[in-house]
């Protein structure tokens, strides 16, 4: 199975515009408990660099774009997230990064745990060795 993992949600648009709703168990793959979002990211700013040990997350850039980069450990693959249709499902022991965010990013993450600094995984090197387990 490829690394990347995108998730299409269906618009629910009408003359008015757009409207896109993200429901636990249904388009969302797991019970939604925490629900952040990243934006005014300084130019040439990259973020994440880390992996979690059971964190599984989908994010998707409500606005502008950035390129998620994905890791395995023995793989690595990107893409732009670059539609507030198009979601990526991160599973847990997935190395990511996001880069190149455009000045307009809002990257929206919704996320089946609450934050716990315990489970990060920030240093590559420990990544692998644990990936590779
Ligand atoms: P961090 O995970 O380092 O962000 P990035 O996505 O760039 O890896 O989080 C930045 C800071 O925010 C850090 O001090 C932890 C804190 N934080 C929370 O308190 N709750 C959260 O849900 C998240 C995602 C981060």
């Amino acid at each position: 199975m490829s690394l990347i993992q995108l998730i299409s949600f269906p618009p629910l648009g009408d003359d008015r515009g757009s409207l896109v709703a993200l429901e636990s168990q249904q388009s969302i793959p797991f019970d939604i408990k925490r629900v952040y979002y990243i934006f005014g990211t300084q130019q040439g700013v990259a973020r994440g660099f880390h992996a979690h040990r059971q964190l599984k997350q989908v994010a998707v850039c409500v606005t502008g774009r950035c390129r998620m980069v994905l890791d395995d450990g023995e793989f690595r693959e990107e893409v732009w997230l670059d539609s507030a249709t198009k979601g990526i499902f991160i599973e847990d022991m997935v190395w990511h990064e996001m880069h190149d965010f455009s000045d307009d990013c809002v990257l929206l993450v919704l996320a089946n745990q609450l934050y716990d600094e315990s489970d990060y995984i920030r240093d590559y090197t420990n990544f692998k060795e644990l990936a590779s387990d």
